[in-house]
């Protein structure tokens, strides 16, 4: 059996860093060479970065765009992106632009409610739980109140609290479901603190309740946590506009809505096209979520399992016409904070925050549903358009000739020349050659 490495975290920076690159690299030096080329000059900085994990070596750069235009609710927005995919936010912008023209988005928070769990087994009389829980409820909401006053103070907290018999689907399990508020937070550690304090009291009280019964059948606490499944903190937005208005290149606005409708129709039943036509709503979501400093892995999950919740996994977007006027619109869980967290350690995401007219916690979840279901919007009008490689090859245009060494006055001369011509890899790099022919 192999041996594995033993304080690893204890070790300093550069250790960990000579470490790996002896152990891993092909050109040690040259890979050394490179982590510290990513290391921040402001110390102070750096140290920032260093301390939000453990064995930070060094930083992992995601280009910050911005998409300019988004009319949300009357305000005009510029929204920040943190994204790596080349034509993410030239769509959006497009999109943008597209419905600043025909009235901007609209949005309606229609619930905010987390919720966690606290997860355990039982295995005596039913009755008796449920009798010993309505008994020790009171107790239970009021072990807390240290925990919540300071999120009471915000108007949040905890909402409700209830047992949930979950025995017909695992033997012997039944759960605490609690409900909460989080207002401006995400939350999460505020209602794992919570839960891990309600277990435990759960827990210490049973056996005074009805000693010799819970020495017979005791409450056996296997985990307090909270559910990153949110389909309590629900936003909805919307675009709508005549159908007369819908003007796009190379066909009749009529044909355009109608052909918009049926792809939205077919991610709503086919989960193989519902996949990748949500994957592009989370392309706008996750890239504010992750330049606002949420956490876009809850967000990951707790849509995708919204978008399975009738049993079948479908679009998080819908369409229609009806009597002339083209809707197109998602409701779509969001669980996001615009305090605590990295909201106030990480200065681009202060600075991202700000960008965004400081908003609460509601307002960025507008405004990230907005920019999914701008994305969305883009990337069926090119679908059923022109295809979507024209645009994403465009937009891909300069990575292909980053890869083959073109210079900046090369590059110059392949975006002028592929502004008429179809890009791939083959035609950039025989392009290309011919510029470098004609330049000696
Ligand atoms: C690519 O990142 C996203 C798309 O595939 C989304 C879609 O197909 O709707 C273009």
């Amino acid at each position: 059996m192999s041996k594995g490495v033993s304080g690893f975290s204890k070790w300093s920076k550069s250790e960990k860093i000579s470490w790996i690159a002896d152990k891993y690299f092909a050109d040690p030096k040259e890979g050394v060479k490179i982590i510290e080329r990513y290391w921040h000059s402001d110390t102070a900085v750096q140290q920032l970065h260093d301390e939000f994990i453990e064995n930070t070596i060094t930083n992992y750069y995601l280009p910050l765009g911005v998409a300019p235009n988004f009319l949300i609710d009357g305000q005009m927005l510029t929204i920040p992106m943190a994204i790596e995919e080349s034509s993410v936010v030239a769509a959006a912008s497009k999109a943008a632009k597209f419905w600043l023209e025909r009235g901007g988005f609209q949005t309606e928070i229609l619930k905010t409610i987390k919720s966690g769990q606290v997860h355990f087994t039982y295995s005596g009389e039913k009755q008796e739980l449920q009798s010993y829980f309505d008994t020790i409820k009171p107790l239970l909401k009021s072990s807390i109140a240290d925990i919540t006053a300071s999120m009471e103070k915000r108007g949040g907290g905890l909402l409700s609290i209830e047992l949930v018999n979950k025995t017909d689907q695992l033997a012997h399990y039944y759960q605490i479901h609690a409900t909460f508020e989080t207002v401006d937070a995400m939350g999460a550690n505020f209602i794992n603190s919570c839960l891990e304090k309600l277990a435990s009291v759960f827990k210490e009280n049973w056996s005074m309740h009805n000693e010799s019964y819970a020495l017979e059948h005791p409450i056996d606490i296997v985990m307090s946590i909270l559910s990153n499944y949110v389909p309590d903190c629900l936003v909805r937005a919307s675009v709508s506009c005549p159908v007369a208005e819908l003007t796009v290149k190379g066909m009749s606005a009529e044909e355009f809505a109608d052909k918009f409708c049926r792809a939205v129709r077919i991610a709503e039943v086919e989960p193989y096209r519902a996949v990748t036509h949500n994957k592009g709503i989370m392309n706008g979501v996750d890239a504010v979520v992750l330049a606002t400093g949420n956490d876009f892995r809850a967000v990951e999950a707790g849509v995708h399992a919204y978008a399975s919740r009738s049993g079948q996994y479908s679009s998080l977007t819908h369409a229609k016409v009806e009597n002339g006027q083209f809707t197109f619109w998602m409701d779509i869980p969001l669980a996001l904070g615009t305090v605590g967290g990295l909201t106030q350690l990480h200065p681009l995401v202060r600075l991202a925050l700000e960008m965004l007219q400081n908003p609460n916690a509601r307002q960025l979840m507008s405004i990230t549903a907005v920019a999914g279901l701008a994305q969305n919007f883009g990337a069926i009008g090119s679908l059923v358009t022109t295809g979507i490689q024209q645009g994403h090859m465009k937009m891909h245009l300069l990575n292909i000739a980053n890869q083959l060494g073109a210079n900046e006055h090369e590059k110059r001369q392949l975006v002028d020349h592929f502004k008429t011509d179809t890009v791939t890899p083959n035609t950039v790099h025989t392009v290309l050659q011919s510029l470098r022919n004609t330049n000696q």
